[in-house]
């Protein structure tokens, strides 16, 4: 039996228009929040990349970019539960405020363990951005996420950075494919 991947065409779910106006939604409420303060913005690897590119060019504050790596599903589709840190953070966090960028929110176990991670560091603050929510696959209820750019139903969605066994993760737009 081959352990070829087979990959499937997307279909656009929220085209890239959509994104880019929701993204600057979000950096707006933010900019209002948090005023010219510094803001450390941590970009969770690999899934935010995009979403964090994105966002940071619309905030208004001093930025310090920090980058945290992250994996918990490898080539799976569903959660395994185990959160590894792949990557760790340059700077000491103690003193700053911190907001942790996440493509996708699905049990939410991963940004929970993010959080918790983060808050041993002694930041002023932590808060918390995802492009995407899922309502309906969410395990770790009490999370707190300030910032949701699109409540999705419990679909596999792919593109701007996420990926399906680390295909897809360039499209522009987020799309749909049946695994
Ligand atoms: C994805 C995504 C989130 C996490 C969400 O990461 O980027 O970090 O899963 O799932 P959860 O809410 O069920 O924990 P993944 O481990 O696939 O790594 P990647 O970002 O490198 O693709």
């Amino acid at each position: 039996m081959s352990d070829e991947v087979k990959f499937y065409e997307p279909t656009v779910y929220i085209p890239e228009a959509e994104i880019k106006t929701r993204v600057r939604e979000l950096a707006e409420k933010i900019n209002e929040e948090f005023g010219g303060s510094e803001l450390t913005v941590i970009c969770t690897l690999k899934g935010s990349i995009v979403f964090f590119a994105d966002l940071i060019r619309h905030l208004n504050m001093p930025v310090v970019c920090e980058f945290l790596g992250m994996s918990s599903y490898g080539n799976h589709t569903t959660s395994t539960g185990e959160v590894k840190v792949t990557l760790d953070l340059n700077e000491p966090l103690i003193g700053k405020n911190v907001l942790v960028v996440e493509d996708i929110v699905d049990s939410g176990l991963t940004l929970n363990y993010v959080i918790e991670y983060l808050k041993v560091r002694k930041p002023a603050s932590v808060k918390t951005a995802a492009l995407l929510l899922k309502p309906d696959a969410l395990k770790a209820h009490q999370l707190q996420i300030d910032y949701v750019g699109f409540q999705i139903p419990n679909k596999f969605v792919v593109g701007y950075g996420l990926d399906y066994a680390e295909k897809f993760r360039g499209l522009p737009y987020i799309g749909v494919i049946e695994t």
